[in-house]
């Protein structure tokens, strides 16, 4: 792939990488919006010159222009009917990131928030928007608002004692990767403490069915010769299915040759509201909270 781009295309991504990033994927944003058909030569020698443009446009940090007390107040609109399904409405988090505490993994400077809430966030559930530059901004000091009055996210429990449960009683090893050590059958759970809120991550252990991603769904099928298979719904387009079974084999199937094919939307995961006692279980809470990353260092 890499042998195929040009010297320019090169450059321009060495630009880009060089600070420039922000300015460059506002302005390709732009030109992606207005001319999504364009020819995939065309729009690399477009990106080029947004990023040339960029470069000589670039004048020292990009500072938020919308932080008074009424762009709070709209951006809180703005929060609350976009992200607080997600980011829980005190930006507590929930299915997203914990916005309250100020330190933001991918970047906390304003150009960093600028972008990955216009753009979203490649290879995680953080979507894009269509909003205005000011309405994000707008949303921005919202954001940042949260942390000045930090709500309570913690929980009452030891880490400590949390994680022998994790390997122990709990046998969640036996799914769940921690630090590249356990099982594969659920999501890696080293960062999951960043993403997920405190009370999400209860509702995940004690209603493990009430949220299951797709790539989580189970399917079983039978073939022509009447063999069954079961595992996750792995991929599946109008003609074929790829499933991962429980022994991490993977079988793909052209629909047309089935016999029968079921979709369940519920989790392999058991329940455990009735597993621990109060206390083990706000140790064990604690102990998935704790799996944080750090933030990046600028
Ligand atoms: C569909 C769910 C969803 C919606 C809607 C959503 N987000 Fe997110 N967001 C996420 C997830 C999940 C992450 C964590 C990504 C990761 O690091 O894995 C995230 C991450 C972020 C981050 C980066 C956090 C960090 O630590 O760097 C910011 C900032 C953010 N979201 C703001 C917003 C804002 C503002 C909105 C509304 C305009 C919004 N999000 C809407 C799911 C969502
Ligand atoms: C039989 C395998 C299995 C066991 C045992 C298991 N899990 Fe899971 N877990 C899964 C699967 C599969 C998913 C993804 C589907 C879903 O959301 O339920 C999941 C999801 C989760 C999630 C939600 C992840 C997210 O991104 O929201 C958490 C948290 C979690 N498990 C924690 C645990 C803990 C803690 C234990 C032990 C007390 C445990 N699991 C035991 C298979 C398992």
């Amino acid at each position: 792939m890499a042998a195929r781009e040009s010297p320019l295309l090169l450059a321009g991504r060495i630009a880009a990488a060089g600070g420039f990033q922000l300015i460059f994927t506002l302005r390709c944003r732009i030109l992606r919006r207005t001319i999504p058909g364009i020819e995939t030569d065309v729009k690399k020698l477009v990106f080029l010159l947004c990023c040339a443009t960029g470069v000589m446009a670039q004048t020292g940090e990009i500072r938020n222009p919308r932080t008074s007390p009424e762009d709070v107040a709209a951006g809180a609109m703005i929060f609350r009917s976009h992200c607080a399904q997600c980011h829980g409405i005190h930006g507590e988090g929930g299915r997203g990131a914990n916005l309250a505490v100020g330190i933001f993994y991918h970047g906390s400077s304003d150009a960093d928030l600028l972008r990955n809430i216009s753009e979203g966030i490649p290879g995680t559930e953080m979507p894009g928007t269509f909003f205005s530059d000011n309405q994000v901004w707008q949303v921005i000091s919202f954001v940042r608002s949260l942390s000045e009055r930090a709500v309570e996210t913690r929980v009452a429990g030891k880490p400590a004692a949390g994680e022998p449960l994790f390997r122990g009683k709990g046998g969640c090893a036996q799914c769940h990767k921690v630090n590249g050590e356990g099982g594969r059958l659920g999501p890696d759970l080293s960062n999951i403490g960043s993403s997920r809120s405190v009370k999400h991550l209860r509702e995940a252990l004690e209603k493990p069915d009430s949220e299951v991603l797709p790539a989580f769904w189970r399917v079983s099928v039978t073939d022509r010769n009447g063999k069954s298979y079961s595992g996750f719904r792995l991929n599946e387009d109008t003609y074929s299915i790829q499933i991962l079974d429980m022994e991490e084999r993977l079988h793909s199937f052209s629909k047309k040759d089935l016999q029968s094919l079921k979709i369940e939307k519920t989790s392999v995961m058991p329940s455990y509201a009735t597993v621990f006692s109060d206390r083990q279980l706000g140790d064990l809470l604690a102990y998935l909270s704790s799996l944080r990353r750090k933030a990046r260092t600028q």
